[in-house]
């Protein structure tokens, strides 16, 4: 299996500190996200596994070869950039036999396998066409085509899509899902937009401001159980309230300094090991639950006044003030359609705020 190893991965620029001893280990064959927020160094680390940057520090492995000190070109990887890159000067057919042309590969085997992979990314009818004469999704494709007609080992893809409008980087991204499962090829996928990284990913890398891995996990894992409020707050929206632990040989609860206690669950990551720990307290908008009436089968509950309402469409926010001081918000889908409405909630109506034990997230202050 050839996944990639990175071991101590520093780097810093006119002494600022980019990367701090990244660890990371990237499985064969996955589908890989790396999410953080904008200047963290994401960038860096992909330039430093394509070779186009040296690390100060660490080791990069892909398979049993150690790469740290191998040349691009004889590095097993390719790279797409959130440019395109193309050259403007070449066609379609061009752009994408270059590499292979550059190799010496005979004439007709090129000429095969251009045409396949240009066939596969639905391109034919644009080969003599040069990139000015194609629209953002077909010259982002052409570059795909490019980066991959040499079936690298590995792709590094630094925000490829985010030039596109939103319509056609959906689209793009289940066809780059499509593609990374019939070719099985490594994918190392930057983006500092969750809802991609929680849309491609098989394994998702959340990097904070410090150049450092907060959490690694599935995208369910990372949503579902985050490790530190950093990635509850970067992933998704999220209540935070501070406060501290109790009785956690049984039901953990939760006690606030203006808000009541909450009852928690020990679920999740994070190992909670003695009494009065101060700690975070995460919940998700769209695991509360909003009534103007009391409901009894809740545990937590929070009394507010609704401040603001949002339609969203699929969803509406409801933000709503508890104790005259906390803005508390809410997710609840439009399931219902208008003819039949959910319990209609308006501005400056009083309601309750329910949801259950284990939709509380323990978090490290
Ligand atoms: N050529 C350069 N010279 C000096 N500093 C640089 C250079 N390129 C990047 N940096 C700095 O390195 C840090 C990391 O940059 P990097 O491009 O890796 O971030 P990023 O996570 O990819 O951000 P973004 O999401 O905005 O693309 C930033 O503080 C940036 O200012
Ligand atoms: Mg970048």
């Amino acid at each position: 299996m050839r996944s990639i190893r990175l071991k101590g991965i520093s780097k810093s620029r006119e002494s600022e500190k980019i990367l701090d001893k990244i660890n990371l280990t990237i499985p064969s064959g996955e589908f890989f996200a790396l999410l953080g927020p904008s200047g963290c160094g994401k960038t860096t680390l992909l330039r430093i596994i394509a070779g186009l940057e040296t690390q100060d520090e660490g080791t990069i492995h892909i398979g049993n070869l150690d790469i740290s000190d191998l040349s691009i070109n004889k590095r097993p990887v390719n790279m797409v950039f959130q440019n395109y890159a193309l050259f403007p000067h070449l066609n379609i057919f061009n752009n994408v036999a270059y590499s292979l042309v550059i190799r010496k590969v005979a004439k007709d085997e090129i000429e095969a396998k251009v045409l396949k992979i240009l066939k596969s990314f639905h391109l034919e009818k644009h080969i003599f066409k040069y990139p000015s004469q194609l629209s953002g999704g077909q010259q982002q494709r052409v570059a795909l085509a490019r980066a991959i007609i040499n079936e690298p080992d590995v792709l590094l893809l630094d925000e490829p899509l985010a030039a596109l409008d939103f319509k056609l980087r959906e689209k793009m991204l289940l066809e780059l899902i499509d593609l990374q499962d019939k070719i099985k090829t490594t994918f190392v996928y930057i983006t500092h937009d969750q809802f991609e990284a929680l849309t491609v990913a098989d394994t998702m890398a959340i990097m904070n401001h410090n150049g450092e891995i907060e959490q690694i996990g599935t995208p369910k894992e990372i949503y579902e159980f985050p490790r530190s409020s950093f990635v509850a707050k970067f992933v998704g929206s999220t209540n935070l309230f501070s406060g501290t632990l109790h009785h956690l040989k049984t039901d953990p609860i939760f006690t606030t300094a203006h808000l009541g206690t909450f009852q928690c669950s020990l679920q999740g990551a994070n190992p909670w090991t003695y009494e009065g720990v101060e700690a975070s307290l995460s919940i998700r908008p769209e695991k509360i639950h909003i009534s103007k009436k009391r409901l009894d089968n809740f545990i937590n509950t929070l009394e507010g006044i609704v401040t603001q309402i949002v339609y969203y469409g699929r969803s509406t926010q409801y933000t709503v003030l508890v104790n005259n001081q906390f803005s508390v918000h809410v997710f609840e889908q439009n399931a219902l359609h208008l003819e039949k409405p959910q319990e209609s909630i308006d501005y400056d109506d009083a309601v309750f705020l329910h949801w259950h034990s284990s939709n509380s997230i323990l978090l490290e202050v």
